[in-house]
């Protein structure tokens, strides 16, 4: 039988009540789908920090590195907001990303039919919208040195992030964006800002010249980073695949999110690069929300995120794409069938906790299977 690995690293916050709805959908493929899944489970954020001092622990790394794949809840919570910043509960995230290498992040954006009047726009300008923003997630200013804060001993200090990308960084992630696009509707949107950053100029050059090279087929587009959020709040329908650096995509994938009518509705995939000789790639699978701390414990956050990255890990890390498309299919029926979590809560709907909605979802998965 096949054998699939799989780390579980909840987290703070709401992540673990998320993160057990999964729990329940992985059972169910292995006791009657022989999906043949094993789950190892570790600490990440601030509750490694309270039981090892550090953001995530090296044996939780290992673990994390010999997995097949990361299955990532949420960190953070106003608990550990006075820890040093090394150990801080982000710091925990970050250190995967870096040590996995995974550099492409991949944030679809999509609006159910039955979430169109739960965005913050018009239903018509949501409806039927489908966006992946293809964010670059191991460089620019998120890890680029120096990043300190000095003292000028003149009473004044200096904060210094930098941003730095290289040629093969760029090119990398391009190529995700515009392999991706020739699975969807072939159009790739780069963002950056060239008119004020070095970085963004060459950024613009490099996504040209591969564009030019491998990929001429895909039509390619160039936006200024804040006009291209202006766009996505004005006319999101427009956008196909947007591709983007570390901090830029950090904030247009929030921005896409609530298009979507709630942050508790997007699920992420963190790929690496194909290993030359089993073509099997490092991933981690995050909801884009965090760890919602004013709503944690209380069983009402929406577990969709978490359940739809659970789906993305079945279509990239195990190649189980019908079983992907089903449990895809399962999260859209249940919202038509008007049962919701309270942040995507409407008129004449039924609300429920985070436990309903999970098991709502592996009532309408199975009946894909009878
Ligand atoms: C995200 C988050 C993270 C980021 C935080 C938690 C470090 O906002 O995944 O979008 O900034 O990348
Ligand atoms: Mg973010």
């Amino acid at each position: 039988m096949t054998t699939r690995t799989l780390l579980l690293l909840p987290g703070d916050g709401i992540g673990p009540e998320a993160m057990a709805e999964v729990r329940k959908i992985i059972a169910y493929m292995n006791a009657e789908r022989g999906a043949g899944f094993t789950t190892d489970e570790g600490l990440v954020g601030g509750c490694a920090y309270d039981a090892h001092g550090a953001a995530i622990s090296e044996g939780d790394m290992e673990k994390a590195l010999a997995a097949d794949a990361v299955l990532f809840g949420a960190v953070g919570g106003p608990k550990w907001d006075a820890v040093p910043y090394e150990v801080r509960p982000e710091a925990g995230l970050l250190r995967l990303r870096k040590d996995l290498k995974l550099f492409a992040n991949l944030r679809p954006a999509i609006c159910y039919p039955a979430l169109a009047s739960a965005s913050s726009l018009k239903p018509e300008l949501v409806e039927g919208l489908d966006i992946l923003i293809v964010r670059e997630l191991t460089g620019g200013v998120y890890f680029g040195e120096p990043k300190e804060i000095i003292d000028l001993g003149n009473g004044q200090k200096r904060g210094i992030d930098t941003q730095v990308y290289d040629t093969y960084e760029i090119e990398r992630i391009a190529g995700v964006a515009f392999e991706l696009a020739r699975t969807r509707r072939n159009r790739v949107c780069s963002m950056e800002k060239r008119n004020v950053m070095k970085s963004g100029v060459l950024w613009n050059q490099v996504v040209t010249e591969t564009h030019k090279r491998s990929y001429s087929d895909v039509q390619l587009d160039h936006m200024l980073a804040d006009a291209g959020g202006m766009q996505l709040v004005r006319a999101p329908k427009q956008f196909d695949v947007i591709v983007t650096d570390n901090l830029f995509g950090d904030m247009l994938s929030d921005v896409a999110a609530m298009l979507t009518g709630s942050l508790g509705m997007l699920p992420s995939a963190s790929l690496g690069a194909p290993d030359p000789k089993t073509g099997k790639r490092k991933a981690l699978y995050e909801p884009v929300h965090g760890s919602a701390p004013d709503i944690a414990g209380k069983g009402i956050a929406n577990p969709i995120a978490m359940i739809a990255s659970f789906a993305m890990c079945l279509r990239y890390s195990f190649n189980l794409v019908e079983d992907a498309d089903r449990l895809e299919q399962a999260i859209a029926e249940v919202l038509d069938s008007g049962i919701r979590t309270g942040d995507i809560m409407a008129e004449g709907c039924r609300q429920v906790g985070t436990a309903e909605m999970g098991d709502a979802i592996l009532t309408a998965f199975r009946k894909h299977y009878a």
